[in-house]
């Protein structure tokens, strides 16, 4: 399968780039900007290699990438065809000779970019459709002669290596589009991959199609086939076992391991701590049947959890109560099951865990999951015997979803919003009892329905579940007295939270109208007897965190 390599020098839209790339059916690897380069890295499948953009400066702490790639021979005989974005630009001219200095002003936002070349020039003769002249004129065919960019830089050319030329220039008259001369090497000061960037796709293209002449070979169907044959391969006749959280990686990874191996031998565990949303245990064990599960193991355990946090009320505390008791309990459970030592553990980890992009050059990190969760011993013990497989590596989480599809995962699971592992614990301020429990789940449960019956007013056709990208509710441990049906109840509060956001690491509020906000608080209200008061959490990430605890 063709291959783009990515060297990521810790710019913040590198995944972006990534993401666009493989949008256009060319499978991309991001590795850090400074990895070494042998054959293992480069394999025969990279047929080129772009150079991401960075926040450091190429006279300063800027990472440098390993000098072979400007003498990497391909397959075909020819030098490695390499594109350098933005820093990537900067890096290649700094490393070739050139010369890079800090602007005046940074140059950030759109900004016009020009071609100031005619085609009468012999190195981009459109006759020429081989060589290097041809290359260029390949290249500069995703351009159109006048576009607005997207510019977010610090520095700039002022002097090209040798054997490079420019070919567009910024409306504030710095380089903007260049091309060596004899070798497949290109550079732009702007950033195709943001989406403001007027014909960005068309400017990938270019270098991916017609400069690197990739195939469109990447596609679900085409993992799936591949998966198939890896995991048969890894697992031979030997059991697998996945933990299953409910969300959608665990459940798509759960598919594909009952899709690529024999039902029989696919064991899937999910934990019921007590503190899941409404429901959510049966609709777990009805989906992994409607996949074909012959194994699944549903460890019932809410009462162990419960006693565990009697009268705990320190968030941390409860933090490391749930994740200790998680393990033990794991673990005990795990070996009930009598599985042979040859046993596989597979993982739901996405492409997005191994990678830390925006720190230079993230090391590939095997974390488990997010950054919140405790490391596991049995993890780590079947990661050291080598019997750790993760079938969704390589995949975004978009493309997990799509996968799901084709799998025939239940789009309710396809289209969930994360949970965290610790579960409602996290939305109970105070102490996590089965009373404060159960009404926050019906709350809860309230909230999300509204969600789903409700037209989001940004974009008419999905819902305003759909619209957001997590949204739960919070059990206050405060009751403000209020009367309903003449009688006094408790009054709790509950706190609703909703936000946008693309990867969990910052948020934005979601701008819900206030008559949705008005209605949805009626339902809650008038459904859930013990709630007295609903209120609409307005914080951002940062300063405040998603969860409350
Ligand atoms: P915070 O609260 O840190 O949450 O802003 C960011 C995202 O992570 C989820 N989250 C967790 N996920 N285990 C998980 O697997 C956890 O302990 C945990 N705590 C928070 C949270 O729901 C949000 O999506």
């Amino acid at each position: 399968m063709d291959k783009i390599l990515i060297l990521d020098f810790g710019s913040q839209t590198t995944q972006l780039i990534a993401r666009r790339i493989r949008d256009m059916g060319v499978y991309t690897e991001i590795i850090p900007g400074d990895a070494l380069l042998n054959c293992d890295t480069i394999t025969s499948e990279v047929k080129g290699i772009i150079l991401s953009g960075s926040p450091e400066s190429v006279y300063g702490t800027g990472a440098a990438p390993d000098q072979k790639i400007y003498s990497w021979v391909c397959s075909g005989g020819g030098a490695m065809p390499l594109l350098g974005i933005c820093y990537g630009l900067q890096r290649m001219t700094f490393d070739l000779g050139g010369r890079v200095e800090a602007l005046p002003h940074v140059e950030y936002g759109r900004i016009n970019v020009k071609l100031n070349i005619g085609y009468e020039q012999p190195a981009i003769n459109r006759e020429q459709e081989t060589g290097a002249g041809g290359l260029i004129y390949k290249f500069l065919n995703g351009f159109k002669d006048s576009f607005t960019a997207w510019m977010s830089h610090g520095d700039t050319i002022t002097q090209l290596a040798p054997g490079f030329r420019e070919y567009g220039a910024s409306a504030t008259g710095y380089p903007a589009v260049v091309a060596h001369n004899e070798k497949p090497w290109f550079g732009i000061q702007f950033h195709p991959e943001v989406t403001h960037c007027e014909d960005g796709n068309s400017i990938l293209g270019a270098f991916v199609f017609n400069v690197c002449g990739c195939e469109k070979n990447w596609s679900i169907e085409h993992y799936m086939e591949e998966l198939n044959r890896t995991l048969r391969e890894r697992a031979a006749d030997n059991p697998v076992l996945l933990l299953i959280s409910g969300g959608v990686d665990s459940t798509v990874a759960g598919a594909a391991l009952l899709k690529a191996l024999k039902p029989e031998q696919v064991h899937l565990m999910y934990f019921d701590t007590g503190l899941m949303r409404k429901n959510e245990t049966e609709t777990v064990r009805l989906i992994l049947q409607k996949l074909g599960a012959k194994n699944v193991h549903i460890i019932i355990c809410g009462e162990e959890f419960l006693s565990a946090l009697e009268n705990k009320t320190d968030p941390e505390e409860k933090r490391k109560i749930i994740g200790d008791l998680f393990i033990t309990i794991q673990e005990r459970e795990v070996a009930r099951l009598k599985l042979p030592d040859s046993y596989l553990l597979a993982q739901g980890t996405l492409y997005t865990d191994l990678i830390e992009s925006g720190k230079g050059v993230g090391k590939k990190a095997h974390v488990i999951k997010s950054h919140h969760n405790v490391a596991s011993p049995l993890v780590d013990a079947k990661r050291k015997a080598g019997k750790i497989i993760e079938p969704l590596d390589r995949l975004y989480k978009d493309e997990v979803r799509r996968l799901g599809r084709f799998l025939g995962v239940d789009e309710d699971v396809i289209r969930r919003h994360p949970f965290p592992g610790p579960g409602l614990a996290t939305r109970l301020p105070g102490e996590v009892t089965k009373a404060r429990c159960d009404i926050l789940r019906e709350a809860d449960a309230v909230f999300i329905e509204e969600l789903k019956s409700r037209v989001s007013h940004n974009n008419k056709s999905i819902s305003l579940y759909d619209d957001i990208w997590q949204a739960f509710a919070i059990l206050l441990p405060v009751c403000s007295a209020c009367d309903v049906s003449g009688e006094m109840n408790p009054g709790y509060v509950l706190a609703l939270r909703a936000i946008t956001s693309s990867d969990g690491m910052t948020a934005d509020v979601y701008p819900f109208t206030a008559r949705d906000l008005q209605e949805i608080s009626a339902r809650i209200i008038n459904s859930v007897k013990e709630i007295g008061r609903v209120i609409y959490d307005i914080s951002s990430k940062p300063p405040a965190t998603i969860e409350w605890e």
